[in-house]
């Protein structure tokens, strides 16, 4: 057993949080990572409505009677989701967990809060950790340059990004990026986080509502198969290379700093569901990390958190102990 402040805050079993992710994180993924012994959590903005985020959150509760989350991710968008809605249906879902990602989270901390739910903000900085714990976040989940996703604009990967942490936060944190196995995990709670979270990982577990083209694509990619998209933007992007990268990547060369989002709509606008329910793999940029390369089978839950704590406790116990002359 690893017991950590994050085990503790949480109430879960095991040091290992699922990452939000559009059109994965659905009820399904959630239950199958809280019954695992960790923390799964729901895509908020995947439910088009907070009354289906309401339903989803109602679903996952028939399916394990553990602890889950629900992410909510703030995005720089005109036409705003409805947020006070999705934090109702959270509160009013008996949720426990909330994992905000993107824009800063101020304005909703204190409903969340004055319903007992903890905070964990995921930042890509330690400037942006810090201000979590300002605003009253109760943990961090420090995102790596390696992660699938929006890794940022400072590029500073977990080697560096995790001490740093450590060093300057008072709340405490998770590694997330680049994470799939339990020398990583081992190697987390050694540069000071109390646990992980994962994203691409948990796309190639069996329990993963996707289609089976993205998990064979998983498997099949290796480290070098990801790149990134929308830097100029400033909405950077790791993604996996596929011909719909290639066309963003050709029109970015092309425009330079004059792309606009407009320039690349079709890439990247609603592509979710063609490529995790369809497996249309070439329709469209979809966020993917590094940590593919560490991706050689599609196990259950259970077995690949199950397997990532022993190997994690035997690295503690008897690698890293024998080191001591
Ligand atoms: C397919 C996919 C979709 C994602 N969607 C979201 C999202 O909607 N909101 C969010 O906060 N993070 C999202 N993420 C990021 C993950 O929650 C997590 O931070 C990241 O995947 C960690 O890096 P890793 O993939 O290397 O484990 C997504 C990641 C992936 C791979």
């Amino acid at each position: 057993m690893l017991k950590t402040k994050i085990t503790e805050m949480f109430g879960i079993q095991h040091p290992i949080i699922q990452g939000g992710m559009h059109y994965v994180g659905f009820a399904e993924m959630a239950a199958a990572v809280s019954n695992a012994g960790g923390l799964g959590i729901i895509t908020g903005l995947t439910q088009k409505t907070p009354e289906d985020l309401a339903k989803e959150i109602a679903r996952c509760h028939k399916m394990t009677d553990k602890p889950f989350g629900v992410n909510l991710t703030f995005l720089p968008m005109f036409n705003q989701p409805d947020y006070p809605g999705y934090i109702q249906a959270i509160i009013e879902g008996g949720v426990k967990v909330v994992e905000t990602a993107g824009r800063n989270p101020q304005a909703y901390i204190e409903s969340l809060k004055a319903a007992d739910i903890k905070v964990i903000h995921k930042c890509t900085s330690v400037r942006h950790a810090l201000k979590a714990q300002d605003i009253g976040c109760d943990a961090a989940s420090v995102d790596g340059f390696e992660c699938g996703g929006h890794p940022g604009e400072d590029d500073i990967p977990n080697m560096i990004l995790l001490p740093r942490a450590a060093e300057e936060l008072d709340i405490p944190f998770v590694a997330s990026g680049g994470i799939g196995n339990g020398k990583q995990l081992a190697a987390a709670l050694a540069l000071g986080a109390e646990g992980v979270n994962l994203g691409t990982r948990f796309i190639a577990t069996k329990e993963a509502p996707v289609h089976q083209n993205v998990k064979d694509a998983l498997v099949a990619a290796s480290e070098l198969d990801t790149t990134l998209i929308m830097r100029s933007l400033r909405n950077t992007e790791r993604v996996l290379k596929n011909s719909a990268v290639t066309s963003i990547q050709e029109k970015e060369k092309e425009l330079g700093d004059n792309i606009k989002i407009e320039d690349i709509l079709d890439e990247v606008a609603g592509v979710y569901p063609k490529i995790m329910t369809e497996g249309k793999m070439d329709d469209g940029a979809w966020s993917c990390g590094m940590v593919a390369g560490l991706i050689h089978d599609i196990p259950s839950c259970q077995d690949l958190v199950d397997g990532m704590v022993a190997e994690a406790e035997e690295i503690i116990n008897s690698r890293l102990a024998k080191f001591i002359a």
